[in-house]
């Protein structure tokens, strides 16, 4: 009788793992030391085009004062957190506000706490992953609209559903274009529609003292439930919500990323206050200046930039291609990740260039260079 050749019952998992890399979609970990504009990696120095501190805060020393292990609402809540609150609450210009360990437990648990069975949610349909898993721990019926496309949403709106909600990010993350909110707001006003925005990337960005996108579009107060990160243009750590009393207080009630985790470590939220504290502004006027230097030298070259943000992304479309044009830029000095499906469609993978105020002159003089050998090579 043949033997059965000997499997075990983590087989499955090679075969996963294959699979992925047939479809050029390996994801392997680099370790780097980052210092400003640059990155370390295996001892050699790269520019460094894909950090998300878009404001490059100087570094202050943090000191660590305090780590705590437990829920906010068992004995994690320390006094450092009414204070950032507080601020956060009349950054956005909303009653009040909450802070949760990451941005991403900030989307899954407001969206979770206040949407539920009967309810329908529009969602735009490049929306960040951390929404769309928030959407589906409510049981509301989730209707994706096209990205950015009015018509569709009002369409899809007439939907029956108990509550709704629309679901936007601010800024994308993956395409650098800013939401439609002033249409957003004045449809969700029409048909009673809650407004609920993740601003990750445009958060201390864009809008006037950094308050965000809804702030540059003149629509900050029409935004019922706000989301963010403290971990990018802040440059600290965790992620907050901002709304209405009754909506913060539904969150500390229903929240599972809130309620079932521990704090986060009060020295972290103490970071924060010290940085909204910084001359922000003249990081925001840099970064702004450093993105109009980049994204024009970019077309100058003739990449077809339509970004008018501090994240550029360079469509490449096929995935190894992709792959081929960040090892490029790698062995030339240049650390820009490929990004590709499931974070982006795929045949849409692209290089995602985040600008920041780290950048001096000759750094995009530099990066310009290599990106223009790039474009000989592969466009
Ligand atoms: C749009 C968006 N929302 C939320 C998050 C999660 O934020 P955090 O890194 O603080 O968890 C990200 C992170 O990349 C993001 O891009």
């Amino acid at each position: 009788m043949k033997k059965l050749a000997s499997r075990h019952k983590l087989d499955f998992v090679d075969t996963e793992l294959h699979a992925i890399k047939q479809n050029n979609l390996y994801r392997k970990l680099n370790y780097g030391k980052v210092h400003g504009a640059h990155i370390t990696i295996n001892g050699k120095k790269l520019l460094n085009l894909c950090s998300n501190d878009y404001l490059g805060i100087p570094t202050t020393r943090i000191k660590i004062n305090q780590l705590q292990s437990s829920s906010r609402l068992v004995s994690g809540n320390d006094e450092s957190y009414r204070k950032l609150e507080k601020v956060l609450a009349k950054h956005k210009s909303q009653q009040n506000s909450l802070i949760y360990p990451t941005g991403y437990m900030a989307n899954l648990g407001s969206i979770s706490a206040i949407a539920k069975k009967g309810d329908l949610i529009l969602s735009d349909e490049l929306n960040h992953a951390s929404i769309i898993e928030s959407c589906k721990l409510t049981d509301a019926k989730i209707s994706i609209y096209k990205h950015n496309d009015m018509k569709d949403l009002q369409t899809k709106l007439k939907q029956k559903g108990k509550n709704k909600f629309v679901i936007t990010e601010g800024i994308f993350s993956m395409d650098g274009d800013m939401s439609n909110l002033k249409q957003i707001t004045e449809i969700a006003e029409k048909t009673n529609a809650i407004t609920i925005v993740d601003d990750a990337h445009g958060d201390f960005v864009v809008g006037k003292d950094g308050k965000g996108t809804p702030n540059h579009f003149k629509v900050g107060k029409k935004i019922d439930l706000y989301i963010s990160s403290l971990s990018k243009g802040l440059g600290s750590f965790g992620g907050y919500v901002a709304a209405k009393n009754n909506v913060v207080d539904l969150c500390i009630n229903k929240s599972k990323s809130f309620i079932y985790t521990s704090a986060l470590p009060a020295f972290l939220v103490e970071h924060s206050l010290k940085r909204l504290e910084s001359d922000r502004e003249k990081q925001k006027k840099k970064l702004e200046e450093n993105t109009k230097k980049l994204s024009n030298g970019l077309r100058e070259i003739g990449f077809d930039i339509n970004s008018k943000s501090q994240i550029i992304p360079i469509i490449i479309g096929n995935e190894k291609s992709a792959m081929d044009f960040g090892k490029f830029l790698l062995e030339n000095g240049v650390f820009a990740q490929p990004i590709r499906y499931p974070t982006v469609p795929k045949n849409q993978a692209r290089l995602r260039i985040s600008v920041t105020a780290w950048l001096k002159d000759n750094d995009i003089e530099k990066a310009l260079e290599i990106f223009k050998k790039a474009y000989v090579k592969f466009c």
